[in-house]
């Protein structure tokens, strides 16, 4: 679903946040002249980089290992960021969690978005997954409330939840 979303969108800086085997990053790199990819896990940076080295890409790319945002200066600005964080409502309790846990009110994704805010460009864009396991009602309002609009891309439906695919940006003038 990501792909789809990211796939068609051309930008100048792009950044993915939990690059995990690096696919999101790879697709990015089609349409982005430079392209940040982030994991906090040291294995997903390294995977990255071996699926981008076997897949010959030739745009810039930065692999960061490191914790969402914080490796980033204070004035540094995206023009496309994508994430399909961790996003189920439970706690991490051992290492492996890291990959799905965002803890039981989805704090991660409200931390990664808080960050990612300051971090978009003025006409950037977030594209951002999540699953109706969480409070999504909650996740919205605390968009919209720092001034963001939010909407969905697509949505897919299982038996036990659906995953969704927000859209976040600053509201156009016109
Ligand atoms: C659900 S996986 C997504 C992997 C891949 N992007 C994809 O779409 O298949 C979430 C990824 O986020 C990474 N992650 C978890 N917490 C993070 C954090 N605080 N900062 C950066 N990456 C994080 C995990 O290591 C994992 O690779």
């Amino acid at each position: 679903m990501l792909i789809d979303a990211v796939k068609g969108i051309k930008a100048e800086k792009a950044l993915e946040i939990g690059c995990g085997c690096g696919l999101i990053s790879l697709v990015l790199s089609r349409n982005c002249t430079e392209v940040f990819a982030i994991d906090i896990c040291k294995q997903a940076c390294v995977n990255t980089l071996e699926n981008l080295k076997s897949n010959n890409v030739n745009r810039i790319i930065h692999i960061v290992n490191g914790d969402l945002t914080t490796a980033f200066r204070k004035g540094s600005r995206f023009d496309l960021i994508a994430s399909n964080p961790p996003y189920l409502p439970v706690e991490n309790s051992v290492e492996e969690d890291v990959s799905w846990a965002a803890g039981e009110n989805n704090s991660l994704s409200k931390r990664l978005l808080e960050e990612v805010f300051p971090h978009l460009s003025e006409n950037g864009i977030m594209l951002l997954v999540q699953s109706s396991l969480s409070d999504l009602s909650s996740l919205k309002r605390f968009v919209e409330e720092k001034g963001f609009t939010i909407e969905e891309v697509s949505i897919k439906e299982f038996f036990f939840e659906k995953i969704i695919v927000f859209k976040i940006s600053k509201p156009s003038l016109v």
